[in-house]
């Protein structure tokens, strides 16, 4: 219950690069006041949650370096907040896995949200951050990281490379207050999806039912993400998402991800302040993006980083060494050429990060379709309603070669027919006949 107020007490930015309020003031409690049960034991569990939620705000209130959190997201290693922080103590409810209906409709709202806020870029770049924690040598869930939902909670968002990730969060939560029913770790990749699919990228082949983490004790420590500059870009990228079970394929595929949005020097530190392509946004202006039209999912990443066409486009130390390490760069090339080839790559390379470290429920996940829930009529196949294809017998094949080639042909080469002729032929018997008994 806390975690459903602290979601509803957030206020919502008006565009998801929009700087998040400057005073906690903005994180009212009234909703959550309006949803308390009455009576009841749910009511003392629910006002027991209040208190606790609202002594964590009284924390982030108190921090003079909470604005960093919460507004221009810089890396702060003294930001001092509670250690629950909004998410202060999770309802078991939020361990369920998804229900397939509510996942549809959420699909429906995200697509709204997309359409008014372009936050497209935010919300692909969430769904990764949740999923890309995830450790191979690790068995134990939630352990071993990956899409559980856990960068809901501050501890995990308050990361220096989940700055400005708040934002996503705001823009979903009342998505996720409306289906109690869709776990987190289920909305961040949907979201995600549903971003890459609504910007014209391919399909991905998703499917759902992630069970989430319940405390922010579950989340993973700071420093399984990659870094943009490390000394060695290419060996850092390997180490980092080998780590995850991904592979050289994989990785290309994914950094093409960067044809959507912009870095923001005041989050990560990288990008420039604003740029040609960015200063009149769509949503909030400013940073510089990796592409022309950074709103549309394509293969022009590649096309970009390999011409390094304009100083305003950005090029991350992580982005350069996909041209620059020879096995990085087979795939590299081959995207810059073939946008078809990228999209398959993609969507599968996609599809994988989303399920990393994920417990789903039932084990098998949740696949939401698009159309009618009603099975595709089956399609037309003329070989199931023939009777099995018999073969010729030796002598009846001996014959038919013998009568081809008689004819100067060959059964595997039939003789060209000429309609044209045949028909002239077939024009001048007709005429000759209606003369012959015209008269
Ligand atoms: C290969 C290692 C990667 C590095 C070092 C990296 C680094 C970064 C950095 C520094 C930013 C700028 C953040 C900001 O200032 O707001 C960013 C943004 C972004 N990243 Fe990555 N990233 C990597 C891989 C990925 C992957 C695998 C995906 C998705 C599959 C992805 C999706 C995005 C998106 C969509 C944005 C734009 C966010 C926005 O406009 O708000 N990145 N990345």
């Amino acid at each position: 219950m806390a975690e459903r107020l602290s979601l509803l007490s957030l206020t919502l930015s008006p565009s998801p690069s929009t700087p998040a309020p400057t005073t906690m003031a903005a994180f009212s409690t009234t909703a959550s006041s309006r949803i308390l049960p009455s009576a009841t034991a749910a009511a003392a569990a629910a006002s027991r949650a209040r208190l606790s939620f609202s002594s964590s705000l009284k924390c982030l209130q108190s921090s003079p370096l909470v604005s960093h959190l919460f507004l221009n997201q810089k890396r702060s290693p003294m930001v001092r907040v509670s250690e629950r922080g909004l998410s202060s103590t999770a309802s078991p409810k939020c361990a369920a896995a998804s229900d397939p209906d509510q996942l549809k409709s959420a699909r429906e709202d995200i697509k709204k949200l997309l359409d008014t806020s372009f936050c497209h870029p935010i919300l692909v770049r969430l769904g990764w951050h949740d999923a890309g924690t995830y450790n191979k040598n690790i068995q134990e869930w939630p352990q071993r990281g990956g899409a559980n939902g856990s960068l809901r909670f501050e501890i995990e968002l308050k990361h220096a490379a989940n700055a400005g990730l708040v934002n996503a969060l705001k823009l979903l939560q009342p998505i996720k207050e409306k289906y109690s029913g869709v776990t987190y770790a289920d909305l961040f990749q949907l979201a995600s999806a549903t971003a890459v699919e609504e910007a014209g990228g391919p399909k991905i082949p998703m499917k759902y039912g992630r069970v989430d983490v319940t405390a922010p004790e579950q989340c993973p420590e700071e420093g399984r993400l990659p870094d943009a500059g490390p000394p060695s870009p290419a060996d850092h990228l390997r180490n980092v998402f080998y780590r995850m079970g991904l592979n050289d394929k994989e990785i290309v595929a994914l950094s093409g991800a960067h044809t959507l949005g912009r870095s923001r020097p005041e989050r990560s530190g990288w990008g420039k302040p604003e740029t040609k392509y960015t200063k009149d946004g769509p949503g909030a202006p400013g940073g510089q993006s990796w592409t022309v039209k950074w709103l549309k999912f394509d293969n022009s990443y590649f096309k970009d980083i390999k011409e390094r066409r304009d100083e305003d486009l950005l090029v991350l130390p992580t982005d350069a060494v996909i041209f620059d390490d020879p096995s990085f760069k087979v795939f590299a090339e081959k995207y810059a050429e073939d946008q078809e080839a990228f999209f398959k790559d993609y969507a599968e390379a996609h599809a994988k990060l989303s399920n990393l470290g994920a417990k789903f429920e039932p084990p098998e996940g949740i696949v939401i379709n698009d159309g009618p829930s009603e099975p595709a009529p089956e399609k037309f196949v003329a070989a199931k309603y023939s009777s099995g294809k018999s073969e010729l017998s030796e002598t009846m094949k001996q014959k038919i070669r013998a009568e081809y080639e008689a004819v100067g042909g060959s059964p595997d080469k039939p003789l060209p027919t000429n309609y044209f002729l045949n028909i002239i032929i077939v024009i001048g018997v007709l005429a000759i006949l209606s003369s012959l008994f015209g008269n």
